[in-house]
This record gives C-alpha cells, sequence and structure tokens, in this order.
C-alpha cells in the first residue's frame, strides 16, 4: 500500500467507524455484528500503525467513542498532584530556607542549593508512559482526581507519543499546558472572525483549548507544554531537580530555558529581579517564579504539609497596575455590528508595555463599574496581555462628570443599534450600508485563513476603503485591470511605490484560484468559521450547488433544509444564519461579481483506492448469506463506498449471491453483471477490512 492509497483507506475507514459509532451510541441501533466492526476497527489500527504519520488527531482510535466522550473520565493521580505555597516578599523567601535547615537539622550558614523556574501560567497535566508510550493524561483536578484528557493532550506537539533512549518502564511527567502569547492573539483574532466569544487571556484559552469534549478541536489549537516534575515512577531519575529537568529534555520533553540553580539566597534574588525585570518580553506569562530543593533526597525527607510540598515554594510578582486617566471611550463596529467600547487611556507603561487603549467588553461592563470619560482609572494586564480597567479612583472624579450613555445608533453609518434579548452586545442594524462593518468583512475578506493576500492587511483595506478603491470584495480582482488602464493610478500613492504595487499585484494574482471551502469561510457569514465552511464545500462540492441548495433551504423547511441540518455539525442556528445571508441578493450580486473574476475549484473528494474494487459501485446482494447476515454484508458494502440496490439492471456492478439465490442471478447472468459468491465476497472483504 503507497501512503496515498492508505491516506484514502483511513479516510474511509474512519467515516465507517464513526458511522458504525453513531449507530451504536446515538441511536443504539448498530447495524454491524460487534465482530464486524472490531475488524473494521482493527484494520484501522493497523493501517495507522503501518503509516504512523497519518494518524490525525479525530480518527476513532484516538478518541474515546460516543457515550463515554461526551463527559471526561475521572483518573485518580497515582501520586497527588500538589499545590504550592507562596512568597511575596523576600523575607517570605528567607523564612522558606531557614523552615528547610531547621527541618533538616543543617546549620544555619549551610547552602541549600535550589532550582529557580518560572512559574508558568497555565494548567498543570499529568502525563503517564508505560514502557516509553504515552498512555494516560489528566488535568490536575483536586490534586487527587483530575480528568482523563488523554486524546486532547496527544493532539499537543510537544508532547511526546513515545518516550526517546532509555526510560523507566512506569513514568509520569507533570507540567504546565499554556499558549503564547501571539498564538493567543491569533487565536483570537480567528474567534473574532468567526463571531465566537473572545478568551479574556492566554491561560482561559489554553484551558478552554485542553478540555474541549473533541479532541479535533484542541488540536486546532496552538497548545504548548513544559516539563517540570514527576508522580509515579518505577525507578528514580535523577537524584537532583536539576537533573530531572536535564532528562526531561533527554527524554523529549520541553523543558523551560530559564530554569536556574541558584546556590545562595543573593542568587535567588537577583534572579527574580531580572526574571521580575524581563518577564515582558517573553512570549508567554509566567506569574512568579517556584524555588524547589535541588536534592531529592532532602526533597523526600521533607514531604508535605496540606497538599504542598515543605521543599518547593511560589515566589509571585506583584499584580501589574498603573494609574492613568481614561480619555474617551470610542465604539468600535465589528464585522457582523457589534458594537464594541474602548477605553482611550492617556498612554502609560504597564510591566514594561505601552498601553494606551482598554477593553471595556460590554454596555453592562460600563455600567457595573460606572467608567466615565475623565475618570482616573487603574489599569491591569490581565494574564500580561489585553489591558482592563480594574476599578476607577472615584475621588478623583471632575465635578461636571455624568455616566456614559451607550449610543443607541451606529457611530459609522448612523443605523440603529439594538440589543437583543440575552444579547451582550447592541449591534448597528444597518448591515450593507454601514461602512464600519464593509471595511470590517473585507480585512476578513484578505486575512490569513481567506484569501491571504500578502501586502494587503488591515490598514491597507482601511485606506482602500476609504479612498473608494475597494468597495466590494471583487473590486481587490480589478484593481491592476484599472491601474493599467489607468482609471487609477496606485503607483503615486502615499507609502506605495512602483515595486510595491507590482508586489501586490502579484499576490492578488495568486489568489485567482481558491479552494471553494476558504471562499466560503471568506465570505465572513455569522458563525461560519473554517471547519463549517469545509463541511460545506465537502457536503455540496461546488459554489453553483451550494448556492442553489441554500436557496431552496429558504423557507427553512423542505429537504434542502433538512440536509443542511443533517450535515454533523451545523445545528438550526448556523444554518439559518446561512439561509439568510444567501437569501440576501445583494450578498448573491457580491458572489456572482467575485465568481467571474476568480476560479473556486470545487471540494475534492480523497481518491479510490485501486485495491478496493467496491468504491462508487452498485451491489446488489441476492440469496441467503450464511456467515454474515444481510444487515452486516450491505453495511461492509457501504463502509467501502459502495452503493447496495435491491434489484439488478444495467447499472449493478456486482451481484454477490448466497445460497438458494433465483430470478436475480439469472438477470444478473443475462445482463452480464459479475458475480461473487460469498465466499469471494468473504476473501475481498477480508483483504479489504
Ligand atoms: S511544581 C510540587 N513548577 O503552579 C509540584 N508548578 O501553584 C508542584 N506551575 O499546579 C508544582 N509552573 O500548575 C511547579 N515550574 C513549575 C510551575 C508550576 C507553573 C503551576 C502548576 C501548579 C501550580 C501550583
Amino acid at each position: 500500500m503507497t501512503p496515498l492509497e492508505a491516506a484514502a483507506r483511513l479516510t474511509e475507514l474512519r467515516d465507517a467507524v464513526r458511522a458504525h459509532d453513531a449507530r451504536y451510541y446515538e441511536d443504539a441501533a448498530p447495524t454491524v455484528s460487534d465482530a464486524a466492526y472490531d475488524r473494521l476497527f482493527r484494520r484501522l489500527k493497523a493501517i495507522e500503525e503501518a503509516f504512523p504519520e497519518l494518524i490525525t488527531p479525530d480518527s476513532p482510535t484516538q478518541k474515546v467513542s460516543g457515550a463515554l466522550s461526551a463527559r471526561f473520565a475521572k483518573v485518580r493521580h497515582s501520586l497527588p498532584m500538589l499545590s504550592l505555597d507562596n512568597a511575596f516578599h523576600a523575607e517570605d523567601v528567607t523564612e522558606f530556607l531557614a523552615r528547610v535547615r531547621r527541618w533538616l537539622a543543617l546549620p544555619d550558614d549551610a547552602p541549600v542549593p535550589v532550582v529557580a523556574e518560572p512559574k508558568i501560567d497555565g494548567l498543570s497535566a499529568s502525563l503517564r508512559y508505560e514502557h516509553g508510550k504515552l498512555v494516560l493524561g489528566a488535568t490536575r483536578g483536586d490534586g487527587v482526581e483530575g480528568e482523563g484528557i488523554t486524546p486532547n493532550l496527544r493532539t499537543i506537539a510537544d508532547v511526546p507519543q513515545t518516550l526517546s533512549g532509555d526510560c523507566p518502564a512506569i513514568l509520569e511527567v507533570r507540567g504546565e499546558v499554556y499558549m503564547s502569547h501571539s498564538d493567543f492573539l491569533a487565536l483570537n483574532e480567528r474567534q473574532t472572525a468567526e463571531g465566537r466569544p473572545l478568551f479574556a487571556n492566554p491561560r482561559n484559552a489554553a484551558a478552554g483549548s485542553l478540555r474541549q469534549l473533541d479532541p479535533a478541536v484542541t488540536a486546532g489549537r496552538p497548545l504548548r507544554f513544559f516539563a517540570y516534575s514527576i508522580g509515579e515512577v518505577s525507578a528514580p531519575l535523577a537524584a537532583t531537580q536539576s537533573g530531572l529537568l536535564a532528562a526531561f529534555k533527554t527524554l523529549g520533553f520541553p523543558v523551560n530555558p530559564l530554569a536556574r540553580r541558584c546556590e545562595t539566597l543573593a542568587d535567588i534574588l537577583g534572579f527574580y529581579q531580572e526574571l521580575y525585570q524581563s518577564r515582558a518580553t517573553l512570549d508567554y506569562d509566567i506569574d512568579g517564579i517556584v524555588y524547589k530543593v535541588d536534592r531529592r533526597d532532602w526533597q523526600d525527607r521533607l514531604g508535605m504539609v496540606s497538599r504542598a510540598p515543605r521543599w518547593a515554594i511560589a515566589h509571585k510578582f506583584p499584580a501589574e497596575q498603573a494609574v492613568t486617566t481614561l480619555k474617551a471611550i470610542t465604539i468600535q463596529v465589528g464585522r457582523t455590528g457589534a458594537l464594541t467600547p474602548v477605553a482611550e487611556l492617556e498612554p502609560i507603561t504597564v510591566g514594561g508595555v505601552v498601553v494606551a487603549r482598554a477593553t471595556l467588553h460590554n454596555e453592562d461592563e460600563i455600567t457595573r463599574k460606572d467608567v466615565r470619560p475623565g475618570d482616573t482609572v487603574v489599569i491591569q494586564r490581565a494574564g500580561d496581555v489585553i489591558p482592563q480597567i480594574v476599578s476607577v479612583l472615584t475621588e478623583h472624579r471632575p465635578a461636571d462628570s455624568a455616566p456614559y450613555v451607550f449610543p443607541e445608533t451606529c457611530p459609522a453609518c448612523g443605523s440603529l443599534a439594538v440589543r437583543e434579548v440575552g444579547a451582550a452586545a447592541r449591534r448597528c442594524t444597518g448591515g450593507l450600508i454601514c461602512p464600519a462593518q464593509a471595511v470590517e468583512r473585507l480585512r476578513h475578506f484578505v486575512s490569513r485563513d481567506a484569501f491571504d493576500i500578502e501586502g494587503l492587511g488591515a490598514r491597507q483595506i482601511a485606506a482602500f476603503f476609504a479612498d473608494g478603491l475597494i468597495h466590494s470584495p471583487a473590486d481587490i480582482f480589478r484593481l491592476k485591470a484599472r491601474q493599467d488602464s489607468g482609471a487609477i493610478d496606485l503607483f503615486t500613492r502615499d507609502g506605495w511605490g512602483r515595486q510595491s504595487v507590482n508586489n501586490l499585484f502579484a499576490a492578488i494574482d495568486a489568489r485567482r484560484e481558491i479552494p471553494l471551502a476558504r471562499f466560503l469561510y471568506a465570505l465572513g457569514i455569522r458563525q461560519v468559521g473554517q471547519a463549517t465552511a469545509k463541511l460545506l464545500a465537502k457536503t455540496y462540492g461546488s459554489l453553483a450547488a451550494w448556492l442553489d441548495r441554500m436557496q431552496d433551504a429558504a423557507p427553512e423547511a423542505g429537504a434542502a433544509w433538512e440536509e443542511l441540518l443533517s450535515i454533523d455539525g451545523i445545528g438550526p442556528a448556523v444554518a439559518h444564519d446561512l439561509v439568510a445571508f444567501v437569501a440576501e441578493p445583494h450578498n448573491r450580486q457580491i458572489i456572482a461579481d467575485l465568481a467571474r473574476s476568480i476560479t473556486i475549484t470545487p471540494w475534492i473528494a480523497a481518491p479510490a483506492t485501486a485495491t478496493n474494487p467496491f468504491n462508487g459501485k452498485t451491489v446488489v446482494f441476492t440469496g441467503t448469506l450464511t456467515r454474515m447476515g444481510r444487515p452486516e454484508a450491505k453495511a461492509c458494502a457501504e463502509a467501502l463506498g459502495a452503493k447496495v440496490a435491491s434489484s439488478v439492471s444495467r447499472k449493478t456492478d456486482f451481484v454477490i449471491a448466497g445460497e438458494a439465490a433465483g430470478s436475480k442471478l439469472k438477470e444478473a447472468a443475462s445482463l452480464g453483471v459479475q458475480v461473487l459468491s460469498e465466499d469471494e465476497w468473504l476473501q475481498i472483504l477480508a483483504l479489504l477490512i
């Protein structure tokens, strides 16, 4: 089997197993015997073992099916996952070292080497390896019991599936799952583009991403891992914490590169200052430094008290806050019309970063905090990234100050902005006439996961829109023709030279052909993210078919509507937004206009395998099958991509004849249709499944 064949075969097998899972778990009406299901599953596993690079996180082999996956299984930690005591001042650290010496009966001036490690602001996880293979992954939970999230943890590239080199037969590695600042910002951009709620900080984003019921969602999130401690081990890994970190590295785990062995209190406090100053330059959040007694024999003697080790302490950084003036509250209008209030601040440095704006989230948040323009406010970098307003220093409030009144009209187009019952955001009702929404839609259109046009970023789009060069997406593809005909002159634009304009034209030309899924995502339909766009492309195949079916589904009833709802992953709310989008004549016009300027390539299904003679063929069963029931035979044929018909015609490709086959067998003979005996059918099946 070539890798290409294997890939195609895996797709078929996974779809078949998923379909059987759904029938078994959701409908409680399996159509194959357990043995047949097991065969399918074993075949899937066997091919995945032969081609491990083709294993996908959403493969049925990677997750617990159906009923079990609906909720995380509880996992009892073989050794509890501990928490840490906190130190806030240098004296607390001095006292920590004194306590250690007292406990170990060491002289007051005895050196106590510690390893100082950044305290990563993520969530801890435990990874159990047996004979070098990852067998179980769990969250910390209450420290005694956590949640089993093995498939999710497997999707993290930093987490090795197998360990390199010698390792104890049983080894539990513990560490922190986190998200980097840059990945966090990109994820939130994606959330915005998809009309989904934003994550408040990288920690929440990491936690939310890891604790997904569907590991495929976790796989799409950029999570990382640092190893820093151990749970159960069948043989000691190292005699010191520093040795442990080195061993983790050898085994293939990322360990934090800033960890440092410190000999004295002065070393420790020096390191603390150093990291405190430079933390803003790191691409991930740390909220302090953990000091761990280096010698593990000492750690064992020190033991723990109320779930925290006596041999470690977390020296926390003070929360980064600053006081500044709120100059004004401005309103941003999003792609789907949501009005978001933003605090415009007197610029100030917080934790090494200049902050000039802070989010105010929504109308209720402003009311709750009674934030007013002119106020003196305390701001904080929550999770070190998005600045927030913590509180208002009302004693500094100007005498003429009045509560802020949230606008009831859109600041960009003047249309009414309404708040639906239960919604957090007020939305502009201007729709297509609102320039702010139009610009946001165009920005989305050219964004990385959509048309991805290099050189045409948010800033350029806004400028081109303001100058009337680009109004609708198709205008982008007309720029060059208009330049050539002299209708416009980009070469003389501010900030653009001949070279950069030509680069832009080349970048646009490179996108004149686009796969359907990307195209559908680029349209910026509410609630339609990349995953949904892909499902639509896969289901409808071509743009024309999709448009037709969406229009047929407009009454939100009937066959086309049912077909849309039958797509696993599309519910009534998304379906409604899809149908409403296409029902809008202006949207159809934009699409038609685009379709004239570019090529939208249809969805390409995985190639059929040469070795599977049933794929795409029509099969008829007749007579009595002795070793497999009819429903199972039918399911097997369907799993191989065949259509099972009940009568023989010219369109029939195979007739599979059991005992006492009658008229259909004759029919097949007269039409020259290939006939297989039950034995032959089972033999081919055994090869394929
Ligand atoms: S050691 C004894 N090391 O902090 C082992 N924890 O407040 C206890 N954390 O639940 C953990 N970075 O989630 C350790 N380098 C580090 C850490 C770290 C972050 C987190 C971890 C733990 C929490 C305790």
